[in-house]
């Protein structure tokens, strides 16, 4: 969590680093600032709050309105950050950046610095702290090394701590110079022309170049305007490589949509096709993901297949879980991260491990994936952000192409995580006992979903409708069954992160041993009851629902006219395939509790107590 960014070049820095603060606002909303170099002096700004408070402190300070010609905010070097509190309460005092005693040394930090109460003890009494974080001990940290080089005081700080960081560093000496460096949490670092631009993640830059360095564990780097050396902690060079990302500017804008979460749920026809384009094999009735990394004989000694993600990538973990058993018969369990590395699992050189993660930097995933390595299993990442840490650390895997996803709440990237299992569960099946036949029928319908989907986004008036009349209860049940159990699973996750109303989701079969005590009048119930195997059983128990006098809301296939009958209302979706269900049914459930969110007035892109990037077990 937390968002850094900087910025190094011939350019007003400001706009720059408050723009790039709007992007990583995902991260961290609690409070945010910045500090710029100014002819010898670094100036801070920090506000508590959104980084539209920051933006209009500034504004007011720049334009005059109050401070006066020395405190305007002017210079072509900077950092900025945003936080996600940790340590020390939310407020002005603990938001980044921290400067040392002397106000020379300023930092921005993202991580925890686990020793940092040894630390402020060993550094003694001399030095004067003004927060409460662990992190502003690093900037008394570094005052206490430096002796005129800047990269090595940082350095020798850094060996010292125990924890996490993705840090940037500038002194009022050094004009001319950034000092970044990571271990555990990312930093990217963009490279223009005779400029530099750091960022927890690329979105900051995607402006400016798309060309990018990813910096790795114990890495630090120097960046000076003729250049960037990058260096281990023992202060050895190390060269590295130059990077082209495919992100667009564009994704990263609103285009019109009032929120990141409705263009996203907007995006999901278009970002679907590039999670496929390219990886199917019509012909073959097959998909081809280059990335597995794995031979057919590999392929055919692996008998287990164990799917690792928290959250929403969880749920697409357990869609995955049907496919890789149906499919290729392969036994796949699905544990959440924060599980998995706890319980001592049982893994050998025959299982496969996926880790799926928008994020790419799950703490919980990432623990789990290097549990799994130590055991020896095959390990390979399901990841949207390119280079980010999963990505790196796994020996192999699929980016799933969803483009920025800056809500929060995710929605393309659970389409798009769905989309790439399927397409392994696909080409594990065909290199088994999967028939041509049916490999091809599967990506037929495939290539139908994105226009299906089309027809389910047509029907956003119509659910906003939906929620305005059922925005004011305090509880809902989502029930579904089979493939459409973890769909349930994610619609009621998405209704409480945005719109904080409690919800549930079950195996509707497992109602009567329990859940059914909840059903009342007050207490609707959402069903995915679309034609499928369970189609009959689903209706059974929202027969058991109406007995009870819940209201019920179906999500149903195009043409049910019978199960009218059984609700209250009733939202129609085009058939496909019993396997690729969750790719559409999910949509309506992500616009009911975008719309519900909305007329609550919640903050949907940015909802309270999370973060999109849980970078901290
Ligand atoms: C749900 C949500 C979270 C994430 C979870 C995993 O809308 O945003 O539940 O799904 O924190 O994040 P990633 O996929 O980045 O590992």
């Amino acid at each position: 969590m937390c968002g850094i960014v900087g910025y190094l070049g011939q350019k007003e820095s400001l706009p720059i680093l408050v723009n790039g603060l709007r992007r990583l606002e995902y991260r961290g909303y609690d409070s945010a600032g910045v500090a710029i170099l100014d002819k010898g002096i670094i100036k801070k700004v920090k506000s508590v709050g959104k980084i539209d408070n920051l933006a209009e402190k500034l504004s007011a300070l720049n334009g005059c309105a109050s401070g006066g010609k020395d405190n305007k905010m002017s210079g072509t070097a900077g950092i900025a950050h945003t936080r996600w509190a940790t340590h020390g309460g939310v407020t002005e005092e603990n938001a980044h950046p921290h400067t040392d005693c002397s106000g020379k040394i300023v930092l921005a930090h993202n991580g925890i610095i686990e020793n940092y109460r040894e630390l402020k003890i060993e550094l003694g009494e001399t030095h004067k702290y003004t927060s409460q974080t662990d992190s502003e001990v690093l900037a008394h940290l570094i005052e206490h090394y430096y002796k005129g080089d800047l990269r090595q005081a940082v350095q020798s700080a850094l060996r010292r701590v125990r924890g996490t960081y993705g840090l940037v560093v500038m002194h009022a000496d050094h004009p001319d110079m950034i000092i970044a460096a990571r271990l555990g949490s990312p930093l990217v670092v963009g490279v223009g022309d005779g400029e530099f631009f750091i960022g927890s993640d690329a979105t900051p830059m995607l402006a400016y170049t798309k060309k990018v360095v990813f910096l790795e564990d114990g890495e630090i780097a120097e960046i000076t305007l003729a250049g960037m050396q990058t260096f281990n902690l023992r202060n050895q060079n190390v060269i590295k490589k130059v990077e082209e990302i495919d992100w667009d500017e564009a994704q990263a804008e609103l285009q019109g949509f009032p929120h990141f979460m409705l263009k996203e749920i907007f995006d999901q026809p278009v970002v679907f096709k590039d999670a496929v384009r390219g990886r199917v094999d019509q012909e073959e009735g097959t998909a081809h993901l280059g990335g597995l990394n794995m031979s057919e004989a590999q392929m055919r000694e692996i008998n287990r297949v164990i799917l690792i993600a928290c959250g929403t990538a969880s749920y697409a973990a357990m869609v995955g879980k049907y496919a890789f058993e149906r499919l290729a018969g392969i036994p796949t369990e699905v544990d959440v991260g924060s599980e998995f590395r706890y319980r001592d699992p049982i893994v050998d050189n025959h299982t496969l491990v996926f880790a799926i993660s928008q994020s790419g930097e799950t703490a919980d995933t990432l623990a789990a994936v290097r549990e799994a390595k130590r055991k020896g299993a095959f390990v390979r990442g399901i990841v949207n952000v390119v280079g980010s840490t999963i990505a790196r650390e796994t020996d192999g895997g699929t980016y799933i192409h969803a483009g920025p996803e800056l809500a929060v709440a995710s929605s393309k990237a659970y389409i798009n995580m769905v989309a790439v299992l399927l397409l392994y569960a696909l080409q594990f099946g065909r290199s088994r006992r999967l028939s041509l036949a049916t490999g091809q029928r599967i990506l037929t319908a495939l290539g139908e979903i994105s226009e299906k989907m089309k027809i389910i986004l047509a029907q956003s008036e119509k659910i906003k409708k939906l929620a305005e009349k059922y925005k004011n209860y305090q509880n809902f049940l989502y029930l579904g069954r089979g493939i459409n159990y973890p769909v349930a699973l994610e619609g009621s996750h998405k209704l409480k992160e945005i719109s904080y109303i409690h919800s549930e989701a079950y195996p509707a079969g497992e109602m009567k041993h329990g859940v059914n005590a909840l059903l009342a009048p007050d207490f609707p119930v959402i069903g995915i009851m679309t034609k499928n195997q369970l189609y009959e059983k689903m209706s059974s128990s929202i027969e058991e629902v109406r007995a009870r006098k819940s209201p019920v809301i179906l999500i149903v296939s195009e043409g049910d006219i019978k199960a009218q009958e059984l609700a209250d209302e009733i939202i129609y979706v085009p058939e496909t395939m019993e396997l690729l269900e969750p790719l559409l049914n999910i949509i309506p459930l992500q616009l009911f509790a975008y719309h519900t969110a909305v007329l609550l007035g919640r903050d949907v892109d940015r909802p309270r107590n999370l973060a999109k990037s849980v970078t901290v077990e």
